[in-house]
């Protein structure tokens, strides 16, 4: 066997259904929205990656303070001989993770971008001799099943990109992670924790309006895809934090008064002025909400670890 092959769950064109779907849906309930897996077209996906070089963003910089000072103490607690990682994309943030986990001998990347997966797939066990690389073409937020692997296993979850999932989203995707585990088998989540509002509305509000060009990013693919006719230049970006919830939203916030058409799904859609469309949640957390999610799919959380300053979260938690 190679040490690097791919499979896939995706059909082919599961992608276009999956977005037609969406689309249909969210903007034609109200108030208007749609999901925040649309972002990430090749364009998107760079701006995001320019995103994490922000002065504002923080996230990614404090995850990767952690991964680096605590992957000693991940690994030990782990004890994992398979390193499933869920929206690996250029499977970046990994290679500090598989430095410390000296034990893994399969890494088992899943994303739904090929293209990502077989590049940072490739370069891997090119870099690392001994290491099989198996990558999985799939969607995470739908139903997985992994191949067989040595266990114990390991699923990692970084980024903080369980706080783009709505909380009933949340429950049934950690039901789902836990349902790929056996006991003793542990998950490895990232969390970006609730703190001062300015900070976190600046870090999905830069002064460069890179998060502006990244919001504005899915009206394009919309309109790529589905034929549509937004212009982003008609729409404002809004970042705005709900205390109550917890959670950073973003907005696309119409200018005029307009009409969107969408040919591909047959549809009209009527903007008033100052009317928004929500294109992402960003949750934010606190210890005891991730123990007590964790818990309610199964998982005792194990390990708590954050950045110096407190900003960022890994838990580590296993499957009871
Ligand atoms: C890293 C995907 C979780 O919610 O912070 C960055 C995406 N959105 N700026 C986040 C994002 C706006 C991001 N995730």
């Amino acid at each position: 066997m190679s040490p690097f092959d791919v499979s896939r769950t995706l059909p082919e064109n599961a992608t276009g259904a999956a977005l037609r779907a969406d689309v249909l849906h969210g903007l034609t309930a109200t108030p208007k929205t749609l999901p925040p897996k649309w972002f990430y077209d090749a364009r998107g996906s760079e701006l995001f990656e320019r995103i994490t070089e922000l002065p504002e963003y923080y996230p990614t910089r404090a995850e990767r303070e952690i991964l680096r000072t605590r992957g000693g103490e991940i690994a030990a607690a782990a004890g994992a001989r398979t390193l499933v990682e869920l929206g690996s994309g250029s499977s970046e943030k990994t290679r500090h993770l598989l430095d410390a986990l000296t034990g893994v001998e399969v890494y088992l990347p899943v994303d739904v971008s090929e293209s990502a997966l077989t590049g940072a797939g490739r370069a891997l066990v090119a870099e690392r001799p001994g290491l099989r690389v198996h990558a999985l073409i799939a969607d995470f937020t739908a139903s997985l099943t992994l191949p067989g692997t040595p266990g114990p296993r390991l699923v990692a979850f970084l980024g903080g990109t369980v706080g783009n999932l709505l909380p009933a989203e949340r429950a049934v995707f950690l039901a789902s992670v836990r349902a790929l585990l056996s006991p003793g088998d542990a998950l490895l989540l990232g969390t970006d924790l609730v703190k001062d509002e300015g900070v976190l509305v600046r870090a999905y509000d830069d002064t460069a309006g890179v998060t502006a060009a990244f919001n504005k990013n899915v009206l394009l693919v919309v309109n790529r895809e589905l034929g549509a006719d937004f212009d982003p230049d008609a729409f404002d970006h809004v970042a705005l934090w709900d205390a109550e919830r917890e959670w950073i939203e973003m907005r696309l916030r119409s200018r005029t008064a307009q009409t969107v058409k969408l040919p591909a799904l047959d549809l009209a859609v009527d903007f008033a002025a100052g009317e928004e469309l929500r294109t992402e949640v960003s949750a934010k957390f606190r210890e005891d909400g991730v123990r007590g999610e964790l818990a309610a799919a199964g998982l005792d959380l194990a390990h708590w670890w954050t950045d110096r300053e407190g900003r960022f979260a890994l838990s580590l938690s296993v499957a009871r």
